[in-house]
């Protein structure tokens, strides 16, 4: 496996693969790995000849007193399992290196990042798209595979690589979770003991709106405060940030769950903000 850091080599090295005709997969991560990345490797892999995984603590998807600082880093872990699942080269840039001192462009789908993770990180997505655009422009990637705990994020990359014509397939995969039902995520190594034990909380909250919409209720602003309720009781020191309904693909809000709807929450717990979503069908 190969390491990289800068990006004419990135771009030399998937340029010679294109050359040879092999198909190229990307994973583009924030690294500390954990088994829901390693699954979207494994899937990855299934889908090109050749796969590259990023590992980028993205700057400029972190606004001012967001969490940037405290975002776990182990590149040499990252490595070890990049390696132990078949990628063929990771891309682990500086910040200076990814970024030009007088950056000047930006990629947006404000439609879609209205909503949401959108409304409460207002240069979230704008950070998100620029980055993932940068990266498939060096690596010019067939394929590239994002997690669907991150859901918005999802939906937006696959409308900015459709609408931009960036000629990469965008595909989302399953949430991994913990044995307890918590939604794997980097962050989740920054809760207190007590906060890990009861965040499952989250997830039992979203199954309890699922057996609601099972049972026939239908009024997306009652089934939100009854996510809300579970929270308050299971896990007081939480403090919900959203929990709304949405179209799955066009991220506008849903106030009848009638057709496919994306149930999609972010929640605090202390200083560490989890998101979760479950896909609702009638
Ligand atoms: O989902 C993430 O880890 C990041 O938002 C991404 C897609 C790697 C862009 O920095």
């Amino acid at each position: 496996m190969d390491l990289l850091a800068d990006l004419i080599p990135l771009r030399q090295h998937c340029q010679a693969w294109r050359t040879q005709g092999l198909s190229i997969a990307l994973v583009p991560t924030m690294g500390f790995l954990h088994a829901g990345h390693l699954s979207l490797m494994d899937y990855a892999r299934t889908r090109a000849d050749r796969l590259v995984v990023s590992v980028f603590v993205n700057p400029t998807q972190f606004g001012p007193n967001e969490d940037l600082d405290r975002y776990p880093r182990d590149l040499p872990r990252d490595l070890e399992l990049a390696a132990a699942h078949g990628v063929d080269l990771v891309f682990a840039p500086e910040p200076q290196a990814m970024y030009f001192s007088d950056h000047a462009t930006w990629v947006e789908v404000p439609e879609l990042a209205k909503g949401l993770c959108g409304a409460s990180r207002p240069v979230h997505f704008r950070g998100v798209c620029t980055v993932v655009t940068k990266l498939f422009g060096l690596v010019r990637p067939d394929v590239a595979v994002f997690g669907q705990k991150d859901w918005q994020q999802l939906a937006i990359l696959k409308r900015m690589s459709r609408d931009l014509e960036l000629g990469v397939e965008v595909v989302g995969r399953p949430i991994f979770r913990e044995p307890d039902g918590l939604a794997m995520s980097s962050r989740n190594v920054n809760l207190t003991p007590e906060e890990r034990e009861k965040a499952p909380a989250i997830r039992q909250g979203l199954l309890v709106v699922q057996a609601a919409v099972r049972a026939g209720e239908r009024d997306a602003a009652k089934l939100a405060l009854m996510f809300r309720a579970h929270l308050a009781e299971k896990l007081t020191s939480a403090s919900v940030d959203y929990a709304d309904f949405v179209h799955p693909e066009s991220m506008s809000p849903v106030v009848r769950v009638e057709g496919p709807t994306l149930f999609a929450v972010a929640v605090f717990l202390g200083r560490v903000r989890l998101i979760d979503n479950i896909l609702l069908e009638v």
